[in-house]
């Protein structure tokens, strides 16, 4: 691929995405995340491509935004810059996005993480916001996300504290959702994107898009919410197709309309 710090491959329906830049542990630089925005972007628009899949090349997922290029930054040229902009690009994705993570999952490395729907783990995976040991803060909503996910007062603790907490913690928090021995990661994280890659889709992506408007929403705005995308699989082809299935006692053939 054209890419310079990641590798695309598509899996049959599951578009991958590699983080490569294992040299320094996969530390994100800007034109990093751009690629890797470019390729996520991509694959939503492929009719080819239903699952997306992120993991790292190399001993880490990713040691967190690359220190180097930020170092002399002031808060002007940020500002101007607004790198943040292509994050929030990265959670209007619609497609299902898998990670699987393994090594270090540090600062904006676990913020990307955190942009997957559904995270997968090595035993290996140590999850950090070492933010505050260079006396800055999470940026890419680490402090939203994981508040959201885990609690207020577990989440001060982990980003106060910058301190690393094993695949174990992780998993009983809820922030992972299956643990896998190390060697088994890829092949396991990529066997459920392959199935998740058969569900229909539609119902697949309005699922995820109700799913994270109860993360933001109150409950009765969510069922509105819900209701409408529930509303709106009845007019695809799809669902006539599955219900018919049903009826006829077959196995359905869904075409993503
Ligand atoms: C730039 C990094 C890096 C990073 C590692 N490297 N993390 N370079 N930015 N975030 C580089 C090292 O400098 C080194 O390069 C090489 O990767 C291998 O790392 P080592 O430190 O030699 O490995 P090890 O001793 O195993 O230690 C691993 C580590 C340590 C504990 C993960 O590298 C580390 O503490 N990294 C920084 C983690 C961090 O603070 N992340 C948060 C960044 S702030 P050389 O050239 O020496 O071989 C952030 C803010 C996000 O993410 C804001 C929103 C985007």
């Amino acid at each position: 691929s054209d890419y310079r710090f990641i590798e695309t491959e598509a899996c049959g329906r599951v578009g991958i995405v590699w983080l490569n830049r294992p040299d320094v542990l996969n530390a994100l630089n800007r034109t990093m995340v751009n690629e890797i925005l470019e390729v996520f972007e991509e694959y939503d628009r492929n009719d080819d491509i239903r699952v997306i899949f992120l993991a790292g090349k190399g001993r880490a997922f990713a040691a967190g935004a690359d220190i180097d290029e930020m170092a002399e930054d002031d808060s002007v040229s940020m500002e101007l810059l607004n790198q943040f902009a292509d994050w929030d690009r990265l959670s209007l994705v619609k497609k299902p996005i898998i990670g699987a993570v393994h090594g270090f999952c540090l600062g904006g490395g676990f913020e990307l993480a955190l942009v997957c729907d559904l995270l997968f783990a090595a035993d290996d995976a140590k999850f950090a916001f070492p933010e505050i040991n260079l006396a800055v803060m999470p940026g890419a909503g680490g402090t939203q996300r994981l508040t959201k996910l885990i609690g207020k007062t577990k989440a001060l603790e982990w980003i106060w504290g910058g301190d690393m907490h094993p695949a174990e913690e992780a998993h009983e928090l809820g922030i992972v959702n299956r643990l896998y021995p190390k060697a088994d990661l890829i092949e396991e994280a990529l066997g459920y994107a392959k199935e998740l890659a058969e569900k229909p889709p539609l119902a697949v992506r309005l699922i995820k898009e109700a799913v994270n408007k109860a993360v933001d929403y109150p409950l009765q705005e969510g069922m509105f919410f819900e209701r409408k995308n529930f509303y709106l699989l009845f007019s695809s082809e799809d669902q006539k197709e599955g219900m018919k299935a049903f009826i006829e006692k077959r196995k359905p053939d869904f075409k993503g309309r």
